[in-house]
């Protein structure tokens, strides 16, 4: 292992590094828009048997992978299985999937800013639910706001990058995690005095059975992927800047453990001051960009409300951003021998050019906003639908296999084991490689037959 490839300064900065990874727009905007949509209380307890049963093993397996190789994400197969390997295409697939995600995530990063621009100066002092649904919509669609925000996002995400793991990755989540834990813990206790805070947590946590679905089921197991990082190799890039002495089982649960907190903190400050505001939980996407500000528009110092509010998602986006630029850089320094300015330009000059349709997605008049490109999706839709339906799930099972049945026996125990206080234990590591074996590849293919459209007749 180089010393030019960096390491990770301690533990606690690989954790800081790679919740703020995990967290991002997945907690703060989809999470509470789900689970909205989904009516609360049953989705949210499969959610997390999806994210102890699926999640968590296979948290595990990406960052025993990357410990092990100390490699990127494509170095990483064929170094460990002694030589060319077919399961070297989860590794390009992994890259490939990195640079579609940044490229549309910047996209939605930019409107995080746009909206703490707008809260300064007064651009959401509006009043009523319509407009702040007009505004949205605006937005959405005005190519100059989100071409401007997307290359301003993505600079400020490849200087952070350029900076390495310990001077730029590193430091910026140890500013940006504990931050953000301590702007929720403020909104949440603001939230906790709201008269909605009752029926918010009956709703959050309040066993609905009537509102499971086998959709529900599915679209919890999704997320569970999207919102911890998985099957794409980021945990793993992460990984493999840990030390051979480090604690694998101890910072995969404990990273899991704050995305989850998180996730569940969002929905404890949006539904109060949803139901407070009289608002539906289940007005889908716009749960963020349309009740968030319009909650705060009624309220005394509501603007620096609003301005907290989006700093906060700006910076979750951040965090992720940097994990999803930092897979392909990694790739381009260990595999190419490039320098890390020059692998960070190219990579984020590709995901920034690739962004540009995605930024102009919702202006019909522009040839990417008006032409359909997979089925009925303009370019932003479709590549979110490719990369979350189909190169997660699929670098998912491919990172899991591998793990679980080609990687040899001895190692893959020794491995687990280093470090850690209970990875010896016989049992702990028996119950992790029978889930990576068996649930974990039965769970994504099962989630893949239903986005073919095979298993309507189970699920309709
Ligand atoms: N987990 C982040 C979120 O919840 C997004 C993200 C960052 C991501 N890196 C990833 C998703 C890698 C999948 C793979 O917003």
């Amino acid at each position: 292992m180089s010393e030019g490839r960096g390491q990770w300064g301690s533990r606690l900065s690989f954790v800081l590094a790679a919740a703020g990874s995990a967290v991002g727009l997945g907690n703060m905007w989809k999470f509470p828009y789900i689970t909205g949509m989904n009516g609360g209380g049953a989705f949210v307890l499969i959610y997390l048997v999806c994210i102890l049963l699926v999640g968590l093993p296979i948290m595990i397996g990406e960052v025993l992978l990357g410990r092990m190789s100390q490699s990127s994400v494509v170095g990483t197969f064929p170094k460990l299985a002694g030589g060319p390997t077919p399961w070297a295409g989860v590794g390009w697939l992994g890259v490939a999937t990195g640079v579609v995600i940044l490229s549309y995530y910047s996209v939605v990063a930019g409107w995080s800013l746009h909206y703490v621009y707008l809260a300064l100066t007064g651009g959401l002092d509006l009043g009523d639910a319509e407009a702040f649904g007009a505004l949205f919509g605006e937005t959405y669609s005005d190519p100059t706001v989100n071409l401007t925000y997307h290359t301003l996002f993505m600079l400020i995400t490849a200087v952070i990058v350029v900076g390495g793991i310990q001077r730029g990755v590193e430091r910026a989540s140890r500013i940006l995690m504990p931050l953000l834990l301590i702007m929720m813990t403020a909104l949440l206790a603001y939230a906790t005095t709201l008269d909605g805070f009752g029926d918010a947590l009956d709703f959050v946590f309040g066993f609905h059975v009537e509102s499971i679905t086998g959709e529900a089921v599915l679209e919890a197991l999704g997320h569970s992927f999207f919102t911890l990082s998985l099957g794409m190799g980021a945990m793993l890039t992460y990984g493999s800047y840990l030390s051979k002495r480090d604690d694998v089982i101890a910072v995969s649960v404990a990273t899991t453990a704050v995305d989850t907190l998180v996730a569940l903190m969002a929905c404890l400050v949006l539904f109060p001051i949803t139901f407070s505001a009289g608002m539906e939980a289940s007005s889908g996407p716009g749960l963020v960009f349309i009740n968030m500000p319009l909650a705060f528009d009624g309220l005394p110092g509501g603007h620096a409300w609003s301005v907290l509010f989006f700093v906060l998602l700006f910076f979750a986006a951040l965090s992720s951003a940097i994990s999803l630029l930092e897979v392909a850089a990694a790739f381009l320094i260990d595999e190419r021998g490039w320098s890390r300015p020059k692998a960070v330009g190219l990579a984020a000059g590709l995901v920034f050019a690739l962004g540009i349709p995605s930024a102009l997605s919702g202006d019909a008049t522009t040839m990417f906003g008006a032409t359909d490109w997979i089925g009925e999706r303009n370019w932003f839709d479709s590549f979110d639908y490719l990369a979350s339906n189909w190169m997660l799930p699929l670098g998912g099972l491919g990172i899991a296999g591998f793990a679980a049945w080609r990687l040899g026996d001895r190692a893959r125990r020794l491995s687990f084991a280093a470090g850690s206080a209970i990875g010896g234990i016989q049992g702990v590591y028996l119950a992790w490689l029978q889930l990576l074996r068996y649930v974990v590849p039965v769970a994504i293919v099962v989630v893949m037959l239903h986005a073919l459209g095979l298993l309507e007749a189970v699920f309709g």
